[in-house]
């Protein structure tokens, strides 16, 4: 057992202007949303991803309730997504009371798989919502095809690809509306946040007031409708305008960090590291994930507990929307099969990815996973 530190799998870098943005917010008394640094943070995002309006929400999971509710996604509608994704997609989706409908991912890149959207759009599917995943966008080009083709919106999870590009174009400008997530493992975080970004005036409109309460200018607590308060503080927002100052920086820092770990994992047995890049980008690795090959005889979970053992944090890979029990007991997806996402959710995790991660952890990571799969693949 190693007497060194214990290594998180994610720590962020704080240590910008964030502490003198904290403390204007407690010298002036603006704590709540009303104060000045939300409505700076909401437009500082939105012009940096390309979008008119930025809307800043508690968390990256509302952002997405909000913005499905505001494209009007309701009972018997159909919303396609990647199976392999966070629980928030496709609980937004299910609250508003339409239909998820997934397909599965890409062995490479563990995006949604394109080729798959087009069988399942039926008369009832009136979206896709894309998802890009720990460090690479989709292939949007055909994704805008068939929204074309079929006339249907576009919601764009951007949640972990602040900073990435699809062919030179910002992720978290494609579509009607985009969300991010602002939570601490995020290239810009807040501790908890999240944004809505869109060009669309009524829709930017209808997500400000859905995340107010849908409380009225004129008459202010007689309703018409019910939203929720899903709003960002300021002193949040204070955080996100410092951490946006550096997402450039950050981006960087996440590149450099990716390529250092394919160095130390060079020739490594047992294991398939993510893509570097494709032809419309290249990697950000919001996170460096590993799919452990099937030849190794374990799985994840031991090797994450063997890593464990020597003071490495790791998190495992999503686990499919199609196999999650709160799904199967509303009935839903009981026949779905998606052979990949099953396989790399068993195979997948990985390796710590916070911004504040040092030269000399990385090396202490990469040494503790040589270890493990050399014993593995003996
Ligand atoms: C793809 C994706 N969507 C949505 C979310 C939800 O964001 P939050 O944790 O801020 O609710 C996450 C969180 O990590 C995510 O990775």
């Amino acid at each position: 057992m190693t007497m060194d530190p214990f290594i998180p799998v994610n720590e962020p870098l704080l240590d910008g202007n964030e502490k003198i943005y904290l403390v204007d917010c407690i010298d002036t008394g603006w704590i709540s949303s009303e104060g000045p640094f939300v409505r700076q943070f909401e437009e500082g995002f939105a012009a940096r991803v390309g979008r008119r309006f930025g809307v800043a929400v508690s968390n990256g999971s509302v952002a997405l309730e909000a913005a499905i509710a505001a494209l009007g996604m309701g009972p018997g509608d159909e919303v396609i997504l990647p199976t392999f994704t966070i629980i928030s997609c496709a609980a937004a989706i299910v609250r508003a009371g339409a239909v998820p409908v997934v397909v599965d991912c890409d062995p490479m890149t563990w995006n949604m798989e394109v080729a798959q959207i087009e069988r399942r759009i039926t008369s009832r599917t009136k979206a896709i919502m894309v998802v890009h995943i720990y460090g690479l966008p989709c292939d949007m080009d055909p994704i805008l095809a068939l929204s074309d083709k079929y006339g249907l919106k576009v919601i764009e999870d951007a949640a972990e690809m602040h900073g990435q590009t699809y062919n030179g174009r910002p992720c978290g400008s494609f579509g009607e509306i985009s969300t991010f997530s602002f939570y601490p493992n995020k290239h810009v975080t807040t501790g908890e946040g999240g944004m809505i970004v869109t060009d669309d005036e009524a829709l930017a409109e209808r997500c400000r007031s859905l995340r107010n309460l849908c409380i009225q200018t004129k008459k202010r607590f007689v309703h018409e409708e019910l939203g929720w308060n899903f709003r960002m503080s300021n002193l949040q927002a204070a955080l996100g305008v410092a951490q946006l100052e550096r997402l450039d920086e950050f981006v960087g820092r996440k590149r450099a960090m990716g390529a250092r770990y394919r160095e130390l994992l060079k020739g490594i047995p047992g294991v398939q590291l993510p893509v570097a890049g494709v032809d419309y980008a290249d990697n950000i690795y919001w996170v460096f994930g590993l799919v452990l090959k099937d030849d190794v005889p374990f799985d994840a979970g031991e090797a994450m507990r063997r890593l464990g053992e020597m003071k490495i944090g790791t998190r495992p890979f999503f686990w499919p929307m199609h196999e999650q029990p709160v799904f199967h007991k509303m009935g839903l997806f009981r026949d779905t099969r998606c052979p990949v996402a099953e396989r790399i959710s068993r195979r997948g995790f990985y390796l710590p990815s916070g911004l504040a991660l040092t030269g000399g952890q990385m090396e202490r990571v990469a040494a503790a996973l040589h270890a493990v799969m050399r014993e593995a693949c003996r």
